[in-house]
């Protein structure tokens, strides 16, 4: 068996990828800019001034805001971020995650979370799986964000576990990256087009199950 299992949290565990997202379009229809769900997959995972820096350069006129105005824009998109999130309740939680937190849980393995935001506790907490969490990485942690394997790296040594014994879950490219950087195996959760890197693919979070994910852990281990 694996010995920690380290879970993003926003678009794996709770919708919130989606929060993100309309957070983002509403900031930037705000300064003129449009995009789409493709360009979303790559905010997916990486830090909010690092998004707002990627948005940015959709518009080359922006590009000479100074750091001020910058810091200015992404508060708002937290603001509106904050707003959509204030209504997260346990009923949100995504479907067959909380029963896989149960089985890891069951089998004394450690469960941490390996998350870009700094909302993430408040989120975790709304959804009431705080209990769950052995160790909780969040933004206020990491130096290098995602697709760097900091985040990763920071939860297994934590408990002092090599990473060969680490599962990561992710549902972002950069996550996938980071985990495989790790040398953890990784477990993507969404299509095969952004995910195609990840070691174990699941299309949505239903089709997590225990034993499959350790059958596959465990066939890429021997
Ligand atoms: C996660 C999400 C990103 C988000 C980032 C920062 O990685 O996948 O979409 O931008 O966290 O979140 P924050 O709540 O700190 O703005
Ligand atoms: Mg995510």
């Amino acid at each position: 068996y694996p010995k920690v299992f380290i879970f993003d949290l926003d678009g794996v565990i709770t919708d919130t990828a989606e929060l993100h997202y309309l957070a983002w379009k509403k900031l930037a229809e705000g300064i003129n800019i449009s995009f789409d769900k493709q360009f979303n997959e790559r905010l997916k995972g990486i830090s909010r001034m690092e998004s707002l820096e990627l948005i940015l350069q959709l518009d080359t006129s922006l590009l000479k805001l100074d750091n001020e105005q910058k810091v200015k824009l992404a508060n708002k998109k937290n603001e509106y971020y904050l707003e959509l999130a204030e209504t997260i309740n346990k009923e949100d939680v995504l479907p067959g995650v909380e029963d896989l937190l149960k089985h890891i849980k069951k089998q004394n393995i450690k469960i941490a979370l390996g998350s870009a935001s700094e909302n993430a506790k408040n989120v975790v907490k709304k959804l009431g799986l705080s209990s769950y969490f052995d160790y909780i990485v969040d933004a206020s942690k990491v130096k290098k964000g995602k697709p760097d394997p900091e985040t990763f790296i920071i939860a297994a040594d934590y408990f002092g576990i090599p990473y060969k014994e680490c599962i990561g879950i992710e549902d972002a490219a950069a996550g996938i990256e980071a985990i495989n950087k790790a040398n953890m195996f990784s477990v993507g959760v969404g299509s095969v087009e952004n995910l195609s890197q990840a070691n174990y693919l699941v299309e949505d979070t239903s089709k997590l199950n225990f034993e499959e994910i350790i059958k596959k852990y465990s066939d890429k281990n021997s």
